[in-house]
């Protein structure tokens, strides 16, 4: 979508066009139709966690579980669908598996998202959402939007949908090396191998921080893509531990099972997402984990010595000089210290997903909390004027599928539904004085 003066108040502001926001683009399509709505993108084109599209690497979820089929098995945009029009259902079948490779379900998407071209404004990062007034009542958001160049300029809109996923979680020690190229989170970690490359020709050692999924997938990665460096795997837990996705505990990411955590006081709820968190949290598959000690026991057998895992370890220390940088541990249970350098540092430490405040902090004076209700909707001061929802930030009170796939369909249904329903009420209350309104505001 081009934004230019023509574009002067939107109905829907998205803001990050993820899954989450490609479910909600296609929900919106079928329940406010004729609705102007602009999905803002800050990467240059769709990608789904593209610095981490591993080879070998798969779905942590069914292929059902895909933008639509949930909620309408016969829709034009499920996974099957995509595979049929890829000319692939029957090899797909072939392979009995419910769990596409990444790399596959990240051209799903894409397949689905350029469907939506005529709304999506890549290259756009959203800076700020902030209050438009009119007599001091809000009337709508001004979207504060940035291209690639740093250019900004601002969108009116009348709700905004946001769903920005998580931001890399980087631990204390290592945050005044912020700008240190031998540094990055896992997040970025296909746009940086040449940092392992350069260690790798140089016999040099690397070292993954973390003991979840993104840390053993790149652990594994490091090993089978380059032939000499060294590898220690660093992690606080004294084991590599497997995700439970046996089937029952499997039911806390039924879609239904968030009216049950709504339900729940607020320490119930915090009880129940630590009760589960290794369902989803520092653990790791076990296929991966099993294929990681089978490596460590080949070692044992030829001799080597390239790969390792530090269990047990709390960092205390980092510093980077000419060499490396120097990370100091100690291990958690014996005290004993120690320290190591490497020439480069990965970060797989996880995500944050709150709610930046820098980004929305100027709304304060209009929301009454920024805990959000079943519908997803941030409480705000005039319940009849624009309105927020937030996709993937509301883990605390609807549960720990809100960050997955788990109940993307569901959610984007409930939140288009809740959407159309206001902007309808807004077009009524706004009817008798709408037309000299309008006319002063466009452009
Ligand atoms: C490597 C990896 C693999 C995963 N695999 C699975 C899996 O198999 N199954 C599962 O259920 N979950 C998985 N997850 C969890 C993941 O959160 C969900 O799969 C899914 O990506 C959530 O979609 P989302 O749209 O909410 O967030 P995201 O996919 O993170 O999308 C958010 C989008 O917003 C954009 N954005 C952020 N800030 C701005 C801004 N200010 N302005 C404009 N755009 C912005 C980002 O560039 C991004 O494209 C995985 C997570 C990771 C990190
Ligand atoms: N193939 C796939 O589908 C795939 C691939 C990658 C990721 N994912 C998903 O992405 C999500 C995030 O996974 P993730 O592995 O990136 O993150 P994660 O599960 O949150 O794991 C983060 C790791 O970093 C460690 N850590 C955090 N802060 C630390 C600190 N200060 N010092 C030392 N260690 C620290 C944690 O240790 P503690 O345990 O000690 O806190 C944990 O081991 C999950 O939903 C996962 O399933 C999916």
């Amino acid at each position: 979508m081009i934004i230019d003066d023509t574009v002067s108040m939107l109905d829907v502001a998205g803001i990050g066009f993820g899954p989450s926001n490609l479910a909600l683009a296609i929900a919106l399509d079928a329940r406010a139709p004729g609705r102007r709505s602009c999905f803002f993108e800050k990467q240059p084109e769709f990608r789904w966690h593209g610095g981490m599209l591993l080879p070998g690497s798969r779905m942590q979820v069914s292929f059902l579980k895909d933008l639509v089929t949930l909620h309408d098995p016969t829709s034009r945009f499920t996974f099957v669908n995509y595979l049929h029009a890829r000319g692939r259902l029957v090899d797909f079948i072939n392979q009995k598996t419910f769990f596409p490779s990444r790399i596959e379900f990240n051209d799903y998407l894409r397949w689905a998202a350029a469907q939506f071209d005529d709304r999506a404004s890549y290259g756009t990062e959203v800076v700020a959402v902030e209050p438009v007034t009119t007599n001091g009542r809000l009337t709508a958001f001004a979207i504060r939007i940035a291209d690639a160049a740093g250019r900004e300029r601002v969108v009116r809109a009348r709700s905004a949908v946001v769903a920005m996923g998580g931001r890399p979680r980087i631990p204390e020690p290592f945050r005044p090396l912020k700008r240190e190229p031998r540094l990055f989170h896992s997040s970025g970690y296909l746009r940086h191998l040449d940092r392992i490359r350069l260690a790798d020709e140089a016999g040099g050692r690397v070292a993954v921080i973390g003991g979840g999924q993104s840390a053993a997938e790149i652990f594994s990665d490091i090993r089978s893509r380059f032939p000499r460096v060294k590898v220690d795997l660093i992690l606080r837990a004294a084991a590599l531990k497997p995700a439970d996705d046996s089937p029952f505990v499997n039911e806390i990411f039924n879609p239904g099972f968030t009216d049950l955590i709504f339900s729940q006081a607020p320490a119930q709820r915090r009880a129940v997402i630590d009760e589960f968190r290794g369902t989803n949290y520092s653990v790791v598959d076990l296929d991966l984990i099993q294929s990681i000690y089978e490596d460590l026991y080949q070692q044992k057998v030829t001799g080597e010595d390239r790969l390792r895992i530090r269990a047990g370890q709390r960092i205390t220390g980092v510093s980077a000089g000419e060499g490396g940088i120097a990370v100091v541990t100690r291990d958690t249970m014996s005290g004993v210290p120690a320290a190591e350098t490497y020439q480069a540092v990965i970060l797989a430490t996880g995500y944050d997903r709150d709610l930046p405040r820098d980004l929305v902090g100027a709304l304060d004076p209009h929301v009454t909390g920024w805990e959000p209700d079943r519908l997803y909707r941030v409480p705000m001061a005039d319940p009849s004027g624009p309105v927020l929802h937030l996709q993937g930030a509301c883990e605390d009170s609807h549960g720990l599928s809100d960050t997955l796939l788990s109940v993307v369909v569901i959610r984007a249904q409930e939140i288009a539904t809740a959407l159309a329903a206001h902007l309808d009420r807004m077009d009524a209350a706004a009817a008798p004085a709408r037309r000299p309104a309008l006319a002063g505001a466009a452009g």
